[in-house]
C-alpha cells in the first residue's frame, strides 16, 4: 500500500481510502493489482531478463488492458532497475529532476519500490507517494513530478503509454522545489 508523505507539512498519509482520496483530489490515479499472481520465482526479483518481462505482462494482461481500455493507452512494457543496472547512478541523477510529459506516465510496481515525487495542486506543494508491489499509479499530464528508488534500490514497473514519444521529459524549473531542497 502507498504512503503520502507532504514535503511542507511533513503530513503522512496511509491507509488505502486515506491514500486513494488524497491522489483522487490531486488528479493522480491510484489502484491496485493483485502481485500474489506473480509465479514465485518472479516474486521480489527485480534482475530479470526479457523472457521474464514478457512473462510479468502476461500475467497483468487483464489488469494492462482494463486500465489501457479506460484511459486510452495503446502500449505497454516492462522496466527492471536494481544493481544489475549498469551506470544506475548516473541514471538516477538523470531521473531526479523534476520534469513534465505531454502525456499521463504509468506505473504499475510489480517488485521492489519506487517513490514518485509530485507537485500537488493549489497549496499542497510537493508530495512523495511511495510505491510499493502491486501499486499502480498515473501521474496526469503536464503535472511536473519525477521518480526514483528507495532505500532497497530496486524496482519493477509496468509502463503504459499512449505514444511513447510522449514520455519524453520536459525539464520544470520549480523555485519551490529548489527552496524546499536548500
Ligand atoms: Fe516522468
Amino acid at each position: 500500500m502507498a504512503v503520502i508523505k507532504i514535503r511542507n507539512t511533513n503530513e503522512r498519509i496511509e491507509g488505502t481510502e486515506n491514500v486513494k482520496q488524497f491522489l483522487e483530489n490531486e488528479g493522480v490515479l491510484y489502484e491496485r493489482w493483485d502481485t500474489s499472481k506473480l509465479p514465485e520465482e518472479l516474486k521480489g526479483n527485480c534482475q530479470i531478463n526479457d523472457e521474464q518481462k514478457e512473462e510479468v505482462l502476461q500475467v497483468f494482461d487483464e489488469e494492462i488492458r482494463s486500465l489501457a481500455e479506460r484511459n486510452g493507452y495503446v502500449k505497454w512494457d516492462v522496466v527492471a532497475l536494481s544493481e544489475a543496472t549498469p551506470d544506475l547512478e548516473s541514471l538516477l541523477k538523470k531521473f531526479e529532476q523534476v520534469h513534465v510529459h505531454t502525456e499521463d506516465e504509468v506505473r504499475a510496481i510489480t517488485a521492489g519500490h519506487g517513490i514518485f515525487i509530485i507537485k500537488g495542486q493549489g497549496d499542497t506543494g510537493y508530495f512523495d507517494v511511495e510505491l510499493e508491489p502491486g501499486d499502480v499509479i498515473s501521474v496526469p499530464v503536464e503535472t511536473p513530478h519525477f521518480f526514483t528508488l528507495m532505500d532497497d534500490r530496486q524496482v519493477v514497473a509496468v509502463r503504459l503509454f499512449i505514444d511513447p514519444s510522449g514520455w519524453v521529459a520536459h525539464p520544470f524549473k520549480d523555485p519551490e522545489f529548489e527552496e524546499q531542497k536548500a
